[in-house]
């Protein structure tokens, strides 16, 4: 038997087996029950065009955690691909997110950093002293009526299939509005994409002699050789499925967000001039438009062919991919009581985003699976060999 078994290959995952092997000479069985590794990053080159999709949606890496920065560069390399996103309101396009050209596109208006701020400010003033009641109040108090209904309303309303006057105010808590013509997605210090590809630098990450990686494997199927009851309480066990699950929902499932794709391949090398498009109105059911062949201008894809994914969203039922934790207020209450429970489970270590049921961004998810391994599991394994 192995010294150690990690549930689920993601990014949090591959990090804790990747340092448990490389750095305290442990052997690692990693587990997952998808047929590939890498969770949610996992890409792969669609079979007539050869372009890489990102099958589970677009993944950008962005980080100023040097730590991360410097761990991830173990196993690949990066392009300096920018990111940046467009979005279509009433047939014309803007940048995102909202900066002064999109203010002054939008208000047919030539104002500076200081006429845009005064304009949005006096827009904002609507609701005078009084607290947002909802999300569609919080949007006006935020950045004022014009651009909230334009902009992020019905973008809202579609991604939540609900009102935004029957969200609560907390779902948006900070809408920024850039006064410069920055329109830079991310702020961070690192950004780019994988030279080779996701896929070729997960696999980097699990090539070790002292990992071995079994898929199509659920740590819940009593038939397989590494389950559940056959592990928990023999050996540590990095568990990074979802929390709820675990505890086979006692405490209520928790809920999600899922999207679905719709993928197509066009016969044009060129869609839509840049990789990700939103859609604001309400008319278009689908909230964005990802063309892959963008992420990688650099590469020799064909000139006369393309693929598009529509990405819808929804609320996730069991059985679907779990997204983007809701976080309501019930929510809330269960994931404390689950937490208390995996007290009582000292041998198994929650990580990752189904984990511990928090959204998180690659560079995330490997900084706590670092923060982990030196926190939770050296201690452990401490005396193993090759310690950094
Ligand atoms: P992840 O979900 O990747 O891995 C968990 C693994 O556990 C899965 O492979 C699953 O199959 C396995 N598993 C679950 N239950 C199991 C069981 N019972 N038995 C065996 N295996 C089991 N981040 C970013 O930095 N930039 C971006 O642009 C994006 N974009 C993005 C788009 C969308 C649509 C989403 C939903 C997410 C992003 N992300 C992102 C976030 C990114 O996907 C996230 O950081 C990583 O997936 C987190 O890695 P984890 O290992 O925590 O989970």
């Amino acid at each position: 038997m192995s010294d150690v078994v990690v549930v689920g290959s993601g990014f949090f995952g591959l990090t804790v087996a990747e340092r448990l092997a490389e750095q305290f000479g442990v052997d690692v069985a990693v587990v997952d029950r998808r047929p590939h590794i890498g969770g949610n990053a996992y890409s792969e080159a669609e079979p007539t065009t050869g372009i890489e999709v990102h099958r589970y949606g677009a993944h950008l890496f962005h980080t100023s955690n040097e730590r991360v920065w410097e761990y991830v560069n173990r196993f690949t390399r990066f392009t300096d691909y920018v990111h940046r996103v467009y979005t279509t309101h009433h047939g014309e396009v803007y940048p995102m997110p909202i900066n002064l050209g999109t203010v002054n596109q939008f208000f047919r208006s030539a104002h500076g950093p200081d006429a845009a701020r005064a304009l949005i400010r006096e827009q904002a003033a609507e609701l005078g002293d009084r607290t947002p009641s909802n999300l569609d109040e919080q949007g006006v108090s935020l950045i004022g009526r014009p651009l909230y209904e334009a902009f992020i309303r019905d973008y809202t309303a579609k991604q939540w299939q609900t009102d935004p006057t029957e969200l609560p105010a907390s779902i948006i808590k900070r809408l920024p509005v850039r006064y410069t013509y920055d329109n830079r997605y991310f702020n961070d210090t690192h950004e780019g994409l994988p030279v080779d590809g996701y896929t070729a630098w997960l696999e980097r990450m699990a090539d070790h002699p002292r990992i071995t990686v079994t898929l199509d494997t659920d740590f819940f199927d009593e038939s397989q050789p590494v389950n559940k009851s056959a592990t928990v309480g023999r050996v540590p066990v990095v568990y990074t499925g979802p929390v709820d699950r675990y505890f086979d929902f006692a405490q209520g499932e928790l809920s999600w967000r899922t999207l679905d794709f719709e993928q197509e391949v066009l016969p044009t090398g060129d869609f839509q001039g840049t990789s990700v498009m939103n859609y604001a109105d309400a008319d278009v059911p689908y909230t964005r438009i990802h063309e892959f062949r963008h992420f990688h201008p650099e590469r020799d894809y064909p000139q006369d062919s393309t693929v598009i994914m529509r990405e819808f969203s929804r609320f996730a039922e069991r059985g679907d991919e779990p997204y983007y934790p809701i976080n309501t207020a019930t929510d809330r209450e269960r994931l404390e009581a689950y937490r208390a429970r995996t007290a009582e489970e000292p041998q198994v270590f929650f990580g990752g985003r189904l984990g511990t049921y928090q959204y998180l961004d690659m560079h995330m998810a490997i900084g706590s699976a670092l923060s982990m391994v030196d926190n939770k599991l050296a201690p452990l394994f401490g005396a193993g060999v090759g310690s950094e």
